[in-house]
């Protein structure tokens, strides 16, 4: 056995979903009474770009209603007693992960709490409302700030860096996520044939079948079980 294994994680709003963030594909395709075309492409941001600055204000405002959860306190855990290399790459724009405690993350959709400015295209930590006029914080023009979130059609962030970790880990977990979306939906294909693959989930996820193990439930009590359980077979 690998003395030193690696792991890889990937997250989705299904880890969120009992901290009160609703996740994406729940029910009436809508994302919280937004078309995803409308608030989630690049097109609807030329569109309407007050209306796509106030849906994520709003989402931005709701992270002070929110804490992390068991799940996310757990992952925190499970990195500091893994004895090799840790990689959480979450799909979620929220900061729960970040707030919990979780070091090796990367946010390859971006993150609710930073924006980028579309002149010098610095992104910058941002904790209030962007205004139509906001300046800047680096370049100072007014005006050019948007979320700096991945929307569809758009590149996600860190994606060589999670091609390799995929390609060189011993274990990779999907937790809380659909499977309907890619790249992050074929992960699983991307590892190592000796990796061991779980996905946990409320629900088998439409990529299900790609996993050595499925572990279904809701993630505050399944994320937890898991972690001791993986812990119990790498002890440093
Ligand atoms: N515990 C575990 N899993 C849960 C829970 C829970 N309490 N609640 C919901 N789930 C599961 C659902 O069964 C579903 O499979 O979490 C998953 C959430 O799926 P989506 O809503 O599709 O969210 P996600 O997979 O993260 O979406 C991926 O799509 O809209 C884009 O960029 C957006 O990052 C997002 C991407």
């Amino acid at each position: 056995m690998n003395p030193k294994p690696s792991l890889v994680i990937l997250t989705g709003a299904g880890i969120s979903a009992e901290s009160g963030i609703k996740t994406f594909r729940s029910g009436d395709g809508l994302w919280e009474n937004h078309r995803v075309e409308d608030v989630a492409t690049p097109e609807g941001f030329i569109r309407n770009p007050g209306m796509v600055q106030r849906f994520y204000n709003e989402r931005r405002r709701q992270l002070s209603e929110v804490s992390p959860n068991a799940a996310h306190y757990a992952l925190v855990e499970l990195e500091r007693a893994w004895p090799g290399s840790f990689l959480l790459v979450t799909q979620n724009v929220d900061d729960l992960h970040d707030r919990a405690g979780t070091h090796s993350l990367l946010h390859m959709h971006g993150e609710l709490k930073k924006v980028r400015c579309l002149s010098c295209n610095v992104a910058i930590p941002w904790e209030k409302d962007v205004l139509q006029d906001s300046p800047c914080p680096t370049c100072n023009k007014k005006g050019k700030l948007r979320p700096h979130i991945v929307w569809f059609g758009e590149v996600p962030f860190g994606m060589d860096e999670i091609a390799y970790a995929l390609q060189n880990c011993d274990y990779f977990a999907a937790i809380g996520t659909s499977g309907h979306v890619y790249p992050a939906a074929g992960f699983v294909q991307w590892v190592g044939k000796n990796c061991r693959t779980y996905e946990i989930n409320l629900e088998p996820s439409i990529v299900n079948s790609a996993f050595s193990e499925s572990i279904q439930g809701i993630a505050t009590q399944t994320v937890p079980t898991w972690v001791k359980e993986i812990l119990s077979k790498n002890k440093q």
